[in-house]
This record gives C-alpha cells, sequence and structure tokens, in this order.
C-alpha cells in the first residue's frame, strides 16, 4: 500500500471546487427509475444513459470523479472507448462501486446488512487494472421504532472498515458510505443522534482495521427530518444540524466528507450543501461536497426517458445541476440559478 499515492487520489478527488457524480446504480435500482419513465429496462439502456452522462460536454468543469458500476466499467461507448477510458480523456478520475447490495440482517427485522466482502481483494486487484482509483461501499441504517438495534451499526460499521482496508491494500481509495436513511416520521433531532452515533462507530471500527484515514473519503446522509415528518426543518436548520454532527464524530485527517442526497430533491440539495458552506466558512476542517445520484441525475433522466432526440437537452439539464452544486460548494448557489431550467 501507498499512502502517499492514496492522499495524492483523495486530494484530487476534492479538488477545485468539485464534487462526485455517482453514477453507479446496481442494474435493478437503475431499471426501477427507468420503469417509472417508461424507459426500457435493458443492458442498451442503462449503457445509453450513462453514455449521455460521460459524454455531456464541460462534465469535468464540476464534476472530479464518477462511480461506475460493474456492468458499466466493462461496457464501451460507441466507437469502441471503455467509460473508464472515456472518463479519463476528460480528466475525471474513475470510481467503482463494489459492495454487493444490502440484505436482510438475520434476526433483525427490518435492517439490513452490505454484503459483498467474500472474494473482495481479487475484485479490487481487477478493477485497479481497469483503471479505477477509488471504490465506493454503501452501509443502510434504518430508523424506526426500536431500530436501528446495536447489531445493525456494529456489523455496518465491521464491514465498511474491512472494505476500506482491502481498497487501501489496492491501492484504491475508499469511500465509506454509512447511510442513514430518510424513510420514516422521525425528527431531524433523531436523525442527528442516530447519524452520530452511526459515525462513531464507524471511525472506531476504521481505527481498529487500521485504515488510514488521510487516504479515505466519507459519504454521510445530511442530517434530515424523516420524510413522514410533520416538521420539515428550515435550510439553515439542517446545515446546522449536519455541520454540527459532522464536526463532533469525523477527525480533521479525513481529507474530505460527500454527501449522498438520499432522495432530497435536486434544488434542496443543493440549498443544504450551500448553507453548510456559507455558515459554516473557514470553520470547516475537511473539505465537503457532494457525491450525489439523484439529485444531479433526475432531473436529465425526466427529460431523456430513452429518446435519442433528447439527448442535448438532458446533457444541459445534467451540467446544470452539476454546476448548481458546484455553486453550492463555494456558498454560491442561489435559488434562482433553478429558474431557468
Ligand atoms: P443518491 O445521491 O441518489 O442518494 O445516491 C448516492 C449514492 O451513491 C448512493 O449509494
Amino acid at each position: 500500500m501507498n499512502d502517499e499515492a492514496l492522499r495524492a487520489t483523495a486530494a484530487a478527488l476534492m479538488a477545485g471546487d468539485k464534487g462526485l457524480l455517482a453514477m453507479d446504480e446496481s442494474n435493478p435500482t437503475c431499471n426501477k427509475r427507468f420503469a417509472a419513465l417508461g424507459i426500457p429496462q435493458t443492458e442498451v439502456s442503462r449503457r445509453a444513459w450513462r453514455e449521455l452522462i460521460v459524454t455531456a460536454p464541460g462534465l469535468a468543469d464540476s464534476i472530479s470523479g464518477a462511480i461506475l458500476y460493474d456492468e458499466t466499467i466493462h461496457q464501451q461507448l460507441q466507437g469502441g472507448r471503455t467509460f473508464g477510458h472515456a472518463l479519463g480523456d476528460i480528466g475525471i478520475i474513475a470510481g467503482i462501486k463494489v459492495d454487493a447490495g444490502a440484505k436482510a440482517l438475520a434476526g433483525h427485522a427490518g435492517e439490513l446488512v452490505t454484503e459483498g466482502l467474500d472474494g473482495l481483494r481479487e475484485r479490487l486487484e481487477g478493477y485497479a487494472a481497469m483503471g479505477a482509483r477509488f471504490a465506493k461501499w454503501r452501509a443502510v441504517i434504518t430508523i424506526g421504532v426500536d431500530l436501528p438495534s446495536p447489531a445493525c451499526i456494529a456489523v455496518n460499521a465491521h464491514a465498511l472498515a474491512r472494505y476500506a482496508a482491502l481498497c487501501q491494500e489496492a491501492g484504491l481509495v475508499p469511500i465509506v458510505e454509512p447511510e442513514v436513511l430518510m424513510e420514516g416520521a422521525h425528527t431531524l433531532q433523531r436523525c442527528a443522534e442516530v447519524t452520530g452515533q452511526v459515525l462513531h462507530e464507524v471511525l472506531a471500527q476504521l481505527y481498529v482495521q487500521r485504515v488510514v484515514l488521510e487516504g479515505m473519503l466519507l459519504k454521510p446522509n445530511m442530517v434530515l427530518p424523516g420524510l413522514d415528518c410533520a416538521h420539515q426543518d428550515a435550510v439553515d436548520e439542517v446545515a446546522d444540524a449536519t455541520v454540527t454532527c459532522l464536526l463532533r464524530a469525523v477527525p480533521a485527517a479525513v481529507p474530505g466528507i460527500a454527501f449522498l442526497s438520499g432522495g432530497q430533491s435536486a434544488e434542496l440539495a443543493s440549498a443544504r450543501l450551500n448553507a453548510m458552506h456559507r455558515r459554516f466558512k473557514d470553520r470547516l476542517p475537511w473539505p465537503l461536497t457532494f457525491s450525489f445520484s439523484r439529485a444531479i441525475q433526475q432531473p436529465a433522466l425526466d427529460i431523456w426517458r430513452g429518446d435519442a432526440s433528447n439527448v442535448q437537452q438532458a446533457q444541459r439539464a445534467l451540467l446544470h445541476r452539476a454546476a448548481c452544486n458546484r455553486a453550492a460548494r463555494r456558498g454560491d448557489y442561489i435559488a434562482a440559478m433553478d429558474i431557468a431550467t
């Protein structure tokens, strides 16, 4: 393992006020989003959608790294280049989702554990040989009555740390993603409590398993009220709760934090990231950016709908969202940026 190379990759992913684009939806997840819009749920459609994304002119102005799915990293664009090469050609670092999905946790109704550790060392070697320089593993934590259980937090934190250690051994920067879900009627305060608990456990496991904090990135949820909570807190309250939680739990040695969007609207995700920068300017020990999937892709997907004649308009929408999020990272996003779309 070369710590310097890991640090350099992590720094490059956080450079230039840019952020990450998650385009690593598993086939079932991608198909679900296609089905909602009447797009054929085929390998051909998934490839065409991802080609639309990586050929959007100027994507690299706002995006430093893109996370691919296994199917995509093995596919080619029209013309024969692989997706990894196409990203490299435009100065975007290729990453790869390596978990095998969240499965029911035995003995714990309603809770999930992310699988995929078996054979991971060999898979990581293969992805590194294909040009990937970072990886992602997503753990899922549900808030509910008596949930999450201590067991659910423990097994997911353990798996995240084992994955992260294997990534660093293979020379890949691990993105450590413990996602506390938005589903539920819980309050912002409850989400803050659970997110804090989860982050403390994850950081403890990373320490136990000798993960080099300087060579990884954290991808947490924002601290939000549940989707069904009667009180939806204002943007500034979300910003304060989120940054307070992260300041308490995440050491300054971590070289970057990049949020998932988790089902927030694209505009709210930008506004909340923006408020964090506006309100905590100069007080953040780590770069704070985005690693969104839905909050960047969805408006463009709604336009594309599988129709080749919509490609350019969809690409414009994608670039617009990426630019809004880059502006948010600087505290320069204003809602008016979204009126033109
Ligand atoms: P969302 O931004 O849609 O939550 O996706 C981020 C991600 O990568 C989930 O693993």
